[in-house]
């Protein structure tokens, strides 16, 4: 599919100290440490700091691992659904903190908006470009209600990303990639101007499982591969019950499954590249392996990409 090859030379990621708790939620609302735990597999989430600043550590971190400076930067996608502002995106301020001298925009398509972002970048390197920041990073904690039940127990604050570019080596490849939106399901999980998030937890769960099925299914047929060829999955995590129930139906596996959900909560677009920061970081992935990333959310949106890696 691609024939100038593709890599993530750089991965970083970056969290807010300050910790809210199952324990901290129990305080105030009418719940259990044990319920969070066993209904959704969170035990803790990260709150404070700003989409910018966690956005800003996040890239200088992915800039610093593939050794490259602002000025090797042609391009920042920034995958958020906590903006700073309606307008202006949020983009253009990250780069002029990184320092960077290039094009720089929003891709809203919620949990998904990484997934999107690194299919976006492929298509900016066959138009030549040499690198490309895919960053997600977000402050839910703007748009979380956390005495509501339904919703406050998920939602926390992350940023992860990573520096993007061809590979002529032939190793590093993106195989194929499956995008996916279905509007109708708008009002299932959305925030109005000025409002929180609010959501039919029930309907999210039953659609998310759908969509990564369906996703999965589509990416692995086009790059010709089975579920036994991959050697990482890095998936959006908002609920390890819906990992769990999706993973059953496609035969794949916990024990490939890079997980940080308990220590951050759903972290919306930061998700992906937050959990792939901490495979690398436990040697977990080698040059040649297969990566799946899968994203659902919001929207409802979803997209799959399959990546052969080479990280050096
Ligand atoms: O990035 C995508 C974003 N969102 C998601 O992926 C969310 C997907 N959905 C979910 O994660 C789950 O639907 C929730 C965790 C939000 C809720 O879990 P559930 O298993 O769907 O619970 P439920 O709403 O069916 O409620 C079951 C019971 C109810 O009590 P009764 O009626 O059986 O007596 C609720 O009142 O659990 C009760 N309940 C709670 N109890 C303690 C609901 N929320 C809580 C809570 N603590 N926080």
């Amino acid at each position: 599919m691609n024939s100038v090859g593709f890599r993530l030379s750089g991965v970083g990621s970056a969290l807010p100290e300050k910790v809210l708790t199952n324990h901290d939620l129990e305080s105030w609302m009418d719940t259990t440490d044990e319920w969070i735990r066993e209904r959704t597999g969170i035990s803790q989430r990260h709150i404070g700091s700003s989409t910018t600043e966690l956005a800003t550590l996040a890239s200088q971190r992915a800039m610093d691992a593939a050794g490259v400076g602002p000025s090797d930067i042609d391009l920042l996608l920034l995958a958020t659904t906590s903006p700073e502002h309606i307008c202006p995106g949020t983009a253009p301020g990250v780069a002029s903190q990184l320092g960077l001298d290039c094009g720089a925009i929003d891709v809203q398509a919620a949990c998904s908006g990484w997934v999107y972002g690194l299919t976006m970048a492929n298509g900016y390197l066959l138009q030549g470009m040499d690198r490309i920041l895919v960053v997600g990073a977000e402050a839910l904690d703007k748009i979380t209600d956390y005495h509501d039940r339904g919703t406050g127990i998920l939602f926390g604050n992350g940023g992860g990303a990573a520096v993007i570019q061809p590979d002529p080596s032939g190793v590093g490849e993106l195989l194929s990639w499956d995008l996916g939106a279905d509007g109708r399901y708008v009002k299932i999980l959305y925030a109005e101007h000025g409002g929180v998030l609010k959501m039919d937890g029930k309907e999210v769960f039953r659609q998310a499982v759908t969509a990564i099925q369906r996703t999965v299914t589509n990416s692995l047929g086009r790059a010709g591969l089975t579920i036994d060829e991959i050697d990482l999955i890095v998936p959006h995590q908002a609920n390890i019950r819906i990992v769990e129930s999706a993973w059953k139906k496609l035969g794949l596996s916990m024990d490939k499954t890079a997980m940080v959900l308990e220590n951050t909560g759903n972290t919306s677009g930061a998700t992906i590249p937050l959990a792939l920061d901490d495979a690398l970081s436990n040697d977990r992935v080698k040059n040649g392996d297969v990566v799946l990333f899968v994203g659902f959310g919001a929207g409802m949106t979803w997209g799959s990409a399959l990546v052969r890696w080479n990280g050096s």
